[in-house]
């Protein structure tokens, strides 16, 4: 089957995976690369057509993201957006300066001369503009097509199939991008909308049945949505070769370790191996107060399990004749940008542990038949595939769990009582019909004792805040204004169903400046 695609290079705009987001809406695949790709990777994927994306620099800066001026020239269309207007215009023969002013925000664009680009737009354009530098003297062959009062906005060079806009039609503070990223990518492009979750399911078993061939492959569960989705894909294609391994390290959620094995194994008919590794994960936190610190200890600690257990599979599959080789992971694209984005992995605010950590002496090969979706994409293609509902539309769970919300030590009793706790926020949310529309909610358990009155007894105990945000894809969030209802069901059923809890606040922070888990 051969998809249609579009690639998009990546000069670094923090709207990158928006653009390829957008173009998948409309069932057209597409495909991030680092802007400096080889050309002969473009050229492999068979492109109807070549995105240039934004960017922070200017083509002047030393360290300017720079790309293989052959994407100009491969005879498919190419439309530059914001720097890559200017990358365009740079490496073409004409001229970039520095504007008088920058343009952030808002800005009305004027169209000027009829372009398939802007086909069935408005002569008025109400788009998105960030960008110091403009485009001053256009290359040989381009024309102006759109400009805003004082700068060009838009250029074309119909002849060569190039075309550019110094607005972002990603954005949806541009209320036409849509349609002009659809004039790109059907008209010009001539792209089919045939990428459709049947295809991606169809066409991803095909893959890894021809990959994996004979061979045998590990997976570790979560129990959240993108290992389970990996792990059904690949049970698809190689059935009872994938075996799945699940370990509980001890900060899971209330029950979860029983629930997950029977959904896993009884409703999605998976090979799952449990491994109930709680006391060793603790052992190992006593006395750890750091968030970075629990976070390397789990992760650490889970590698060794996963290590052991895969070795046991290895020896028993090797002793049977057979060999295990591949590795699956339920890497989503949101992690593959972050670990190739054009300047590298960006500033570690916290590190997540659940990418990468491979056994090292196990030389597994990886198969991540996700790693170029985002996580709403991935709940479509699990639900065609049938998976239930609680799995599909859980929230979020971190891989270090209930440590990052247990904040100072992590010992049995808090996990304990955090558990509970994270339990009444979750059903309440549920019972409210709140728990899709939120992106995650629940509760963190605090190192703050305080007073209170329970009856005729004076209290001493801890307190419990509770977080609910909404969020596109956890990049940014707001808190959720819960109705107070809900709040006030919460509050009084922990207080009064969880000892150790004696009070119950609302987080009332938004993403940035705060994150969305407390450590
Ligand atoms: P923050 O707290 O950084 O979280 O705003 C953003 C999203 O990432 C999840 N998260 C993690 N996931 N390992 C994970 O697998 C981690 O260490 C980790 N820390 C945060 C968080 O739940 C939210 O969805």
């Amino acid at each position: 089957m051969d998809t249609s695609t579009i690639v998009i290079l990546d000069f670094g705009s923090q709207y990158t995976q928006l653009i390829a987001r957008r173009i998948r809406e409309f069932n057209v695949f597409s495909v991030v690369l680092p802007c400096t790709a080889p050309l002969e990777q473009v050229k492999k994927l068979n492109p109807k057509g070549v995105i240039l994306s934004g960017g922070p620099c200017s083509v002047y800066d030393a360290d300017a993201p720079d790309a293989d001026v052959g994407v100009l020239a491969m005879g498919v269309p190419v439309l530059g957006i914001c720097y890559g207007l200017q990358f365009i215009v740079h490496h073409l023969g004409g001229k970039v300066v520095g504007a008088a002013a920058r343009e952030y925000g808002h800005a009305e664009v004027t169209v000027v001369a009829e372009t398939p680009l802007f086909r069935g737009l408005p002569g008025s354009l109400d788009v998105w503009m960030s960008h110091g530098d403009e485009a001053e003297e256009l290359p040989v062959g381009f024309h102006l097509t759109a400009k805003t009062s004082n700068a060009v906005a838009g250029i074309a060079d119909e002849a060569r199939g190039i075309w550019a806009v110094q607005f972002h039609p990603e954005v949806a503070h541009t209320r036409q991008g849509m349609e002009l990223l659809k004039n790109f990518c059907l008209d010009i492009c001539g792209a089919e909308q045939d990428w459709t979750p049947e295809h991606f399911i169809q066409s991803t078993v095909e893959r890894v049945r021809a990959q994996v061939g004979t061979g045998h492959a590990i997976c570790g569960l979560s129990g959240g949505v993108d290992s389970s989705v990996a792990a059904v894909l690949v049970a698809r294609a190689i059935g009872d070769r994938l075996t799945c391994i699940f370990v509980n390290n001890g900060v899971l959620r209330k029950d979860e370790f029983q629930k997950v094995q029977t959904t896993m194994r009884e409703q999605l008919g998976l090979n799952v191996v449990a491994v109930d590794s709680s006391e060793r994960f603790l052992a190992k936190l006593a006395g750890v107060t750091d968030p970075e610190q629990k976070r390397k200890v789990i992760g650490n600690e889970f590698i060794a399990v996963f290590d052991d257990e895969a070795k046991k599979i290895f020896e028993a599959e090797k002793s049977s004749g057979e060999e295990i080789a591949w590795l699956v992971q339920g890497t989503l694209y949101p992690d593959v940008i972050e670990s190739s984005s054009v300047h590298g992995p960006s500033h570690t605010i916290k590190s997540h542990h659940n990418v990468g950590g491979l056994p090292a002496d196990m030389k597994l090969k990886l198969i991540e038949p996700l790693r170029d979706l985002f996580k709403d994409e991935v709940r479509r293609i699990g639900r065609d595939l049938g998976m239930p509902d609680d799995i599909i539309e859980r929230q979020p769970f971190p891989g270090p769990g209930l440590a990052v919300r247990i904040l100072g030590e992590v010992t049995a009793e808090r996990v304990a009582i955090l558990q509970e706790a994270d339990q009444i926020v979750v059903d309440e949310i549920k019972k409210a019909g709140l728990y899709r529309k939120v992106w995650q909610s629940f509760a963190v358990l605090l190192p703050v004792k305080s007073v209170g009155v329970m009856g005729d007894q004076r209290t001493y105990a801890n307190t419990c805040a509770v977080r609910a945000v909404e969020s596109e894809d956890g990049m940014t969030a707001d808190w959720a204004p819960l109705p107070y209802e809900v709040l006030r069901t919460i509050s009084s059923r922990i207080v009064s169903e969880v000892r150790g809890i004696n009070r119950v606040v609302y987080d009332i922070t938004s993403k940035p400046p705060g994150t969305i888990e407390w450590e």
